[in-house]
């Protein structure tokens, strides 16, 4: 895993013209090629934090803003996010916002088009969205047939085909059942392994997403806590937050408290977690 920084927040504070509070002091940096799961009670920032980082207009210019934030060394408060098009990805809660209505291999296409990329490169980029995704059978669909959990899955892989250095997911499995929403993170993972891109996701039900997760942030207008997914874990009351911790953290917890060789089920629990990835 590189060091190199991907993105730095620091000293971040959000608040609306008439000064309610959104964010407070928001510091921490992610290096390239993290899995940062961010977690924590609803109306605690999020949202809001994903946007600054995207240089969302509304945001940049509605809010008021202190502190340093910056994207692959862009400064996206003070320069806005145009430096960075191209180079993250979005998938947002309700995907049916991010499709137009064409086929799914136009839909994957027309953005590779708009980036001007060569033919040759946008059927290959296709192609290999379409495989990644499990997509290929209904490449001929038109998106307005699809359920909404296929159209997760084409926006998604619109998303990936652009390649992107940085995916931005913001609770982008909302309208997924348990199943689809397990495959949905298997293909996010899949993308990630296959190198080079950070991760970062809005998820309360940590059973998906704490297999792949490098670090974890709770946010509640403060940070609550910053790091290693099992330490962050271990020293934060996760339910307090309304994070939906897997059933093996808290069996973990309950043996550590027991026990006095707490450093044999921390590496007992990572073995277990790295399993389940498989
Ligand atoms: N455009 C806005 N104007 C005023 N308040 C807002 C606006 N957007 C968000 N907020 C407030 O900011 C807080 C954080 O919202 P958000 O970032 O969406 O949280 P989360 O994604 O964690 O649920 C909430 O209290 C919300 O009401
Ligand atoms: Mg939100």
């Amino acid at each position: 895993m590189s060091m190199e920084i991907c993105v730095e927040v620091k000293d971040l504070s959000v608040e609306t013209v008439n000064g309610f509070k959104i964010l407070e002091g928001v510091s921490l940096s992610v290096s390239c090629g993290e899995f940062v799961v961010v977690s924590g009670p609803s109306g605690g920032g999020k949202s809001t934090l994903l946007k600054v980082l995207l240089g969302v207009k509304d945001v940049l210019e509605g809010f008021r803003i202190e502190g340093r934030v910056r994207v692959l060394g862009v400064d996206v408060v003070k320069n806005g996010f145009a430096k960075l098009f191209g180079k993250v990805g979005v998938v947002l809660q309700n995907p049916v916002n991010q499709v137009f209505s064409l086929t799914v291999e136009e839909e994957i296409a027309f953005p590779l088009e708009n980036a001007g990329l060569d033919p040759e490169e946008i059927r290959k980029r296709v192609e290999e969205a379409l495989e990644i995704l499990g997509l290929k059978d209904l490449k001929r669909t038109p998106v307005n047939k699809l359920s909404m959990g296929q159209i997760q899955r084409v926006v998604l892989a619109s998303v990936i085909a652009l390649k992107p250095k940085i995916l931005i997911l913001d609770e982008p499995c909302a309208y997924l059942d348990p199943l689809t929403k397990k495959k949905f993170y298997e293909y996010i993972y899949m993308y990630w392994r296959s190198g080079g891109v950070t991760v970062i996701v809005v998820e309360h039900d940590l059973d998906y997403v704490l297999p792949y997760a490098t670090k974890m942030l709770i946010l509640n207008k403060k940070v609550v806590a910053y790091g290693d997914p099992l330490e962050v874990l271990n020293n934060v009351n996760a339910e307090d937050y309304g994070i939906k911790e897997p059933i093996y953290v808290k069996l973990c917890r309950y043996l550590r408290s027991s026990c006095r060789k707490a450093e044999d089920f921390i590496i007992c629990l990572k073995k277990f977690i790295c399993r389940s990835r498989e």
